[in-house]
């Protein structure tokens, strides 16, 4: 079975598009994937009674614990490779993972962003659309490499941006198409043989 990890800081709305899309398309009859535990790096994290009402493990490993970015990426590199992960996802994950994580997984991690990268990396992706003037927005799903929000392009999707749009509107119509990229993606993922050799 190939274990799924995701990654979560807040309400988890992806990773809760990801479970449903796993439990209503059987992932695990048709990809022999499963999604083993949801780990936050906030307690508070809305996402983790979701993932345990779904029945998966979740853990929490605060990076407020920790002195150094390494010696976090360390600690949740451990509990993340306790179940030797086929992939790990970031969803909504707010930490910059240091090249040792991100190397570690290689060719294993993935991410979304909400804007069409290479336009628009990093924090404050709708403002920033909006103000540029942009006609369309919308997210991307990608590997990760040790530079932020860049890597190859595993899938995108685009949404209109309307003539009175805020950040908090365009937000919103960007969000329902990430609950369904994500899960198609990840999926795809899944099904390319050619990416794993189980
Ligand atoms: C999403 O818009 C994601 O693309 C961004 O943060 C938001 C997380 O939402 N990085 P959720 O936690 O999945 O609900």
């Amino acid at each position: 079975m190939k274990n799924i990890v995701i990654l979560i800081s807040g309400g988890g709305s992806n990773m809760e598009a990801i479970v449903r899309a796993a439990e209503r398309d059987r992932w695990a009859e048709r990809h022999g994937a499963r999604i083993a535990a949801v780990v936050s790096n906030k307690a508070e994290a809305g996402g983790l009674a979701i993932a345990k009402a779904h029945g998966i493990d979740t853990a929490v490993v605060p990076h407020k614990d920790f002195a150094t970015r390494e010696a976090f990426d360390e600690a949740l590199a451990k509990v993340v490779d306790s179940y030797a992960p086929a992939l790990v996802v970031l969803a909504g994950f707010m930490r910059i993972l240091t090249p040792g994580f991100v190397n570690r997984y290689a060719g294993r991690l993935v991410n979304i962003h909400p804007s069409l990268l290479p336009a628009f990396p990093g924090l404050h992706t709708h403002q920033r659309a909006i103000e540029a003037g942009c006609k369309v927005a919308g997210v991307t799903v990608h590997q990760v490499t040790t530079e932020l929000d860049h890597g190859p392009i595993l899938a995108q999707a685009v949404v209109p941006v309307l003539p009175d749009d805020t950040a908090a509107t365009l937000a919103g119509r960007v969000l329902a198409q990430e609950h369904l990229l994500y899960p198609r993606a990840i999926a795809g993922w899944l099904s390319d043989t050619s990416r794993h050799n189980e």
